[in-house]
Formats: C-alpha cells, structure tokens, sequence
C-alpha cells in the first residue's frame, strides 16, 4: 500500500483515515522541495533563516485541515505557513519572540491580503 496516494487509500480503506494515519503518510512521503519554485507570492519578500519552503505547509495544511480551518504557527518565523494557509483558504494564526520575524511575517500575508495576485 504504500505508493498509493493518499485519496487512494482512503478508496482502499473506504473510510476516512483518522488524523494520526494521515500524518504518518505524509511524513512518510517525499519532502524535499528543493528543485521546486518557491518565489510566488510574497514568500521571496524577505530571507529568513531556515525558511520552509512553502510547499513544506502547504501539503501540510491541504491534507491535514479544511477550508476555514484555523492554522497555528507557534514559531511562525517569517511567516511560511500562515501565508500559505491565508493562500489556501484557512485561517492562519502566527506567534514568534523575535520582532523581526513579526513584521515580516505582517509585510509578507498583508501584501497578499491587499493584493492577491502581486506578479499579475
Ligand atoms: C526556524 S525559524 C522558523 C522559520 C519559519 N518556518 C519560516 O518559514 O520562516 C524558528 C523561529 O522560532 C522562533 N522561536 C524560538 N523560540 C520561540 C519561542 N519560545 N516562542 C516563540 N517563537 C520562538 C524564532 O524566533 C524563529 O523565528
């Protein structure tokens, strides 16, 4: 079973698989995004060190949650995964000691907020 994806497991199974199940499937997936673009939206607004790529929450979040869904970044740094729940329809909450990280975490989902198709 395992190199089927996830949508057919849940056909295999043909139940809904409980949140535990769906995490060890995803980290049991590929993770490594680096070959994959990650400058879209505001994610390039700013360096970060040890920036997710965006891809990281973003598989994360559309397997794990549903729309409207509130997503929680404890250690949201720049902000990766509350934009890329902003992106995908949830709500994303951010926390973070370091200043810094706040405003550009702010600078990265208002830009996006105010205009959703910044390169368009
Ligand atoms: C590796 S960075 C996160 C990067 C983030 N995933 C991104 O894509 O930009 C880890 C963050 O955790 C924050 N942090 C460390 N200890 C913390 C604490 N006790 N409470 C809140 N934030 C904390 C740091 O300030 C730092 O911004």
């Amino acid at each position: 079973m395992g190199h089927l994806t996830l949508s057919e497991q849940l056909v295999y199974r043909d139940r809904e698989l409980s949140y535990r199940e769906k995490l060890v499937y995803l980290l049991s997936q590929e993770l490594d995004f680096h070959c994959h673009d990650s400058n879209y939206a505001s994610h390039d607004f700013h360096a970060f060190p040890a920036k997710f790529p965006p891809q990281l929450p973003r598989k994360f979040i559309l397997e794990l949650t549903n729309p409207a869904d509130l997503v929680l970044d404890p250690m949201m740094g720049s902000g990766t995964a509350v934009l890329e729940a902003y992106i995908n329809g949830r709500h994303g909450v951010g926390v973070d000691i370091d200043p810094l990280a706040l405003k550009i975490a702010k600078a990265k989902v208002n830009a996006i907020a105010l205009n959703p198709h910044p390169r368009s």
